[in-house]
């Protein structure tokens, strides 16, 4: 599969059919994650974590082994830089046909955050079961999925635009796609976008419950995905460059992608 093919068929996996990963997948996905960069070139550190052995689990997931945890030091963007680093670890699982769920919640934390060794100006914000999907989900899978519509996403006019925010983008364009389908957290999906020429300009829309100061902000990580499915499907470069365009209040520039 294709960078477009397996974000387009990533979906979170909660249902697990039990089997421990193969040593060949295990060590695949270990190689590949020493070579994951992101491009704020913040480190994100990568721990496997064995479920049994530490007492892990989530009230959403059943049939795991096996959890990821990421680490990374607290420091200004490091949110975008796990969000980016995180999925790639995502995306390279799935492309072995192994599930995952970003989990940021459904935890018993300080559980987790022992088990992973996580130190002073370190965050672990999020956790992952590594595993294979089971034929049939669990009762509260599917409750979960029809709760957050973890099937559906926003529609592009509302979340794409063109040259500025009062313009709307009607559009098929796949790379844009990529950005729609990212996974977020309660699939709030803050991701905006304005398209002008060779340019994908990403914004923040803050959604009610953010909170300024708190430990990390959990829609920066969102934001860290979306740029990165946008970087997986064009190769484009990523810089930092606020091109000033005006918005709403609750609207944060983040990132430009030029193609
Ligand atoms: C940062 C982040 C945190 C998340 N936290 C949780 C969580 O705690 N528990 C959970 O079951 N799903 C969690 N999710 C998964 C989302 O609910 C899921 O990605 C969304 O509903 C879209 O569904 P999909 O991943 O199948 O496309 C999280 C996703 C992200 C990106």
């Amino acid at each position: 599969m294709d960078n477009m093919e397996l974000i387009m068929t990533r979906k979170s996996v909660r249902t697990f059919d039990g089997r421990p990963l193969t040593d060949e997948d295990r060590e695949k996905l270990c190689a590949f994650i020493s070579t994951i960069n992101n491009p704020y070139s913040i480190p994100v550190e990568f721990v496997l974590l064995d479920a049994e052995e530490n007492g892990l689990s989530s009230p959403v997931i059943q049939g795991e082994h096996l959890y990821i945890a990421g680490k990374v030091l607290k420091t200004e963007h490091c949110e975008e830089a796990f969000g980016y680093s995180f999925e790639q670890m995502v995306l390279y699982a799935w492309s072995l046909g192994i599930g995952t769920t970003w989990i940021g919640g459904t935890m018993k934390r300080e559980l987790f955050e022992a088990a992973a060794q996580v130190k002073n100006g370190e965050l672990m914000p999020i956790v992952s079961p590594l595993g294979y999907p089971a034929e049939e989900k669990s009762e509260v899978d599917v409750k979960l999925r029809t709760n957050v519509h973890g099937d559906e996403r926003l529609p592009a006019t509302e979340v794409f635009f063109q040259g500025d925010f009062s313009t709307p983008l009607q559009t098929e364009d796949k790379c844009l796609e990529a950005v729609r389908w990212a996974p977020t957290a309660a699939n709030m999906q803050p991701c905006r976008v304005v398209k002008c020429g060779n340019k994908y300009h990403l914004y923040e829309k803050h959604m009610p419950g953010y909170k300024p100061g708190a430990p990390w902000d959990v829609q920066k990580i969102d934001l860290g995905i979306a740029l990165c499915h946008l970087m997986c499907v064009t190769g484009g470069s990523c810089e930092i460059a606020d091109p000033g365009i005006p918005c709403a209040e609750d609207t944060e520039y983040v990132a430009t992608v030029t193609v």
